[in-house]
């Protein structure tokens, strides 16, 4: 099968070595960018998969490698929810990352999850236009100017940050986030456009379990749908682009 792959995959035995891969790569991206701009922006994804990233790099093996001062926190997504609900992507990373490191308070850029989709949705723009001094325009593929990296997963359906199928921030070419009502759920989400995530200086999907083989192979080596396979809407537009996946995922991956 001609591999469409769109990025380099990588195939862990177990999720825990997937998740000391993911931590490594987190570790490195922060180095990276700290030495050459003494910041390193990176945009959290939500779910329960980064649950076991987060706490990795919460332990000392890790966190002790991170300038934590210099790091400002973004999410690619996040459900309209309070910052104090169990759905909240924000939440889930306080409690298992943000609360047991030195990350400056200013320096952790929530998504309002509890005001008006719509007027969150600007809000957030608003405050990654001025964290990328990119007031108005297109987002510049400068360090400084766009995400050091962005963590993000996949869904069964092929969504991947808030971009499910057939929604309009998917083949939104101007706004960097948007609010949409993601009608299966019964939810309000805000997310990260293709906008702003193709422009990230790397993109790490991190991929885990036996139910996300079936629609990692489609994601991966099917043909290009990207209203039916959001995720296929990431492409950095000079980034790098990496698929960190444990062997349950990738069951139904062809051989080499
Ligand atoms: C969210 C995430 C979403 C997630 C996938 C995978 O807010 O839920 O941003 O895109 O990454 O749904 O979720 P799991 O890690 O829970 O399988």
């Amino acid at each position: 099968m001609s591999p469409a792959v769109r990025g380099k995959v990588e195939i862990f035995p177990t999720s825990a070595e997937l998740t000391a891969a993911a931590a490594e790569r987190f570790v490195a991206a922060a180095e990276a960018a700290i030495a050459a701009t003494e910041t390193f922006s990176v945009a959290l994804s939500g779910g329960s998969t980064p649950h076991a990233l987060f706490a990795a790099l919460a332990s000392p093996e890790y966190a002790s490698r991170v300038r934590w001062p210099c790091v400002h926190i973004f999410w690619g997504d996040e459900r309209c929810v309070p910052p104090d609900d169990d759905a909240s992507n924000y939440k889930m990373a306080r409690e298992t990352l943000l609360d047991h490191v030195p990350v400056r308070d200013a320096n952790i850029h929530r998504i309002r999850g509890e005001d008006a989709p719509e007027d969150a949705a600007e809000l957030y723009e608003r405050e990654l236009r001025r964290a990328f001094e990119t007031r108005t325009g297109p987002p510049r593929a400068e360090r400084g100017a766009r995400f050091d990296l962005v963590l993000l997963g996949l869904g069964t359906n092929g969504h991947t940050a808030s971009l499910f199928p057939q929604l309009h921030a998917v083949r939104e070419r101007t706004r960097w986030a948007m609010a949409e009502n993601i009608e299966m759920l019964q939810m309000w989400r805000i997310t990260l456009t293709p906008v702003i995530l193709n422009q990230a200086a790397e993109i790490l999907f991190i991929v885990s379990g036996r139910e996300k083989a079936a629609i990692l192979r489609r994601v991966l080596y099917g043909a290009r749908a990207i209203n039916e396979l959001p995720a296929q809407s990431i492409a950095p537009v000079d980034g790098r682009l990496s698929w960190l996946i444990d062997a349950a995922a990738a069951t139904e991956l062809p051989s080499k």
